[in-house]
């Protein structure tokens, strides 16, 4: 799907490092030439650099033409749960900015509702986080086996302690993290504009109606691509 002279967008996480791997490879080969990316994190940028892929700041025309990443769940629609690397504001900037947008994913990451497999994050503001916290869990005041809490350094899963300071993202943010005993039932959209509504709130992990193909790996070793 890259071709020469593509601007990218370059995902965050362990699957979309194979995608900048490969792209280093094409580059450095020959095969590529004139590609640029926008990196969705200062991981992925050292990467990028690492692997000798020249890096584009996000406002050229076009912004991208294609953006590569990885998700943390696709559901049937192929809206996606993302973020819990962290790095949710950037990606949803960047692979939100036009062009396709390709999700690679293996077969784990498919589930039948949003929230099912573990968090969904939130990115807020530092400054009253805990006030925002309590805004965002009145969003699911009363949904049975709804909880959020913030993100902190070594704070496991859904059960775990809290063993430090919150995890400050990329933009010297702080990330909520939602969780939901069946996932997320009822309208996404609803709920989306519900929690993009309370100031403190910066963004949150739910890519809803974003992703143009999704290129599934399977266990067999075949490949699908959904639309
Ligand atoms: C980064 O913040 C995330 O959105 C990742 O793209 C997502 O967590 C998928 O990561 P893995 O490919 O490591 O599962």
């Amino acid at each position: 799907m890259v071709e020469s002279g593509m601007t990218l967008g370059l995902g965050t996480g362990s699957t979309a490092a194979h995608a900048l791997d490969r792209l280093g490879e094409l580059l450095r080969s020959g095969e590529l030439v004139g590609v640029g990316g926008v990196p969705t994190s200062l991981k992925t940028e050292a990467h990028a650099a690492r692997v000798g892929i020249p890096m584009l700041p996000l406002g050229g025309e076009p912004a991208v033409d294609l953006s590569i990443d990885g998700a943390d769940e696709v559901d049937p629609e192929l809206n996606l749960v993302k973020g819990r690397g962290g790095s949710l504001l950037r990606e949803k900037m960047i692979e939100g900015s036009g062009g396709r947008f390709v999700v690679i994913v293996d077969e784990s990451k498919l589930v039948p509702r949003l929230g099912c497999t573990g968090a969904v994050p939130v990115e807020v503001v530092p400054f009253g986080c805990d006030h925002t916290l309590g805004l965002i869990r009145k969003v699911f005041d009363g949904l049975p086996g709804f909880s959020a809490r913030l993100r902190t350094k070594g704070g496991g899963g859904k059960d775990g302690e809290s063993a430090g300071g919150p995890v400050v993202t990329d933009n010297g943010n702080y990330i909520v993290e939602m969780f939901f005993d069946d996932g997320i039932h009822g309208d996404l959209n609803d709920i989306s504009d519900r929690l993009l509504r309370i100031t403190g709130v910066v963004e949150h992990g739910m890519f809803l109606g974003m992703a143009t193909s999704v290129v599934v790996a399977k266990k067999d070793g075949t490949v699908v691509i959904l639309h």
